[in-house]
């Protein structure tokens, strides 16, 4: 496998911060790779230093063999970015939005009429093409957004929290499209807040402070939760989750839905204490297990971690 973005102790400053603080990443081509990390943490500035757009104040970096440091303009017609907010024309149609970033991008004029009918197609966009971009849902504006990106074919996505702010049934189309470009091999590094989509991709970087603090596959960093889950199923959630909120070695209690999700400090110790408590309080449950973290549990004790 090539690598297509490698970087060594890479620094970004802007006058007194230091947005990106000795950044050391490597990602290989057809990745899907996805950057997660508290806000601030440095994400846009990587996505944006990856893209070419903005000068590394210091260290190494290289996308597709070309240097960073000097080389920044040949990246550009490479790399697709999709910025985080609005970056169509409210007032040209769907059509004029993918001309007009082919014209910006080169697209010989012989291609464009197949490659803008298939990714209308590829975005589910053909029966609005005549329809404003300003007068789009939000999803489908990202998902115009992301085929405006995809007009030049470049070999790698740089996307910057895509979804933020999309109802989840169009998160859900989005993704199926990025998974169907990963298929087919497009190296793809996307950043987003949502657990489930930091889940979907092929390796997850935990982002903090300008510095990648993990980064490993999805199933590999909800192993590294410190400590363990048990779910309960309780009938009454809130008098269940007082009885044992409290007790010896329960880390942390949160409520999904009507079960309850507690982090403690071993499972097996703890499950029976647990079960003999709710016995004694004559508090009713459907079920009780040590249950697989979930992203976001991994993912918060990771940065409790890092902030204690
Ligand atoms: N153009 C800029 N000028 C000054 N500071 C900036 C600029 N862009 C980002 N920063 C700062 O750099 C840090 C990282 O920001 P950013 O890369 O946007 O993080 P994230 O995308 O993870 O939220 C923040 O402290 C932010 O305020
Ligand atoms: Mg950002």
């Amino acid at each position: 496998m090539a690598l297509i973005v490698e970087t060594k102790d890479l620094i970004r400053d802007f006058k007194k911060t230091r947005a990106v603080n000795g950044l050391i990443l490597s990602i290989e081509s057809g990745e899907l790779f996805g950057l997660v990390g508290p806000d601030g943490a440095g994400k846009t500035t990587t996505l944006r230093l990856l893209a070419g757009l903005l000068d590394i104040s210091e260290g190494d970096a290289t996308v597709l063999g070309f240097d960073l440091k000097d080389k920044a303009e040949s990246i550009k017609p490479h790399v697709g970015y999709m910025a985080q907010q609005f970056s169509l024309y409210g007032e040209l149609s769907v059509m004029e939005n993918l001309q007009f970033f082919a014209e910006l991008f080169d697209v010989a004029s012989k291609d464009m009429a197949e490659r803008t009918e298939r990714l209308l197609t590829f975005a589910g966009l053909t029966e609005f093409k005549e329809r404003r971009a300003i007068n789009l849902s939000g999803g489908m504006q990202k998902k115009l957004a992301l085929a405006c990106t995809l007009i030049h074919q470049p070999e790698i996505l740089l996307l910057d929290e895509p979804t933020t702010g999309v109802d989840p049934i169009s998160r859900r189309e989005f993704w199926n499209i990025l998974t169907q470009l990963h298929l087919q091999g497009t190296t793809i590094i996307v950043s987003t807040p949502y657990m489930d989509e930091a889940d979907r991709c092929s390796r997850v970087g935990l982002m903090y402070a300008g510095k990648l603090v993990e980064c490993d596959t999805p199933k590999k960093i909800r192993e590294k939760l410190d400590g363990e889950i048990i779910e309960i199923q309780p009938e009454d959630w809130q008098k269940a989750l007082k009885a044992v909120a409290g007790l010896g070695g329960v880390r942390e209690a949160q409520t999904y839905g009507e079960s309850i999700h507690l982090l403690v400090d071993s499972g097996k110790r703890r499950l029976p204490e647990i079960e003999r408590v709710l016995k004694k309080e004559k508090l009713a449950y459907r079920s009780i297990r040590i249950a697989p973290a979930r992203m976001e549990e991994a993912f918060i004790s990771l940065i409790r971690k890092l902030e204690s």
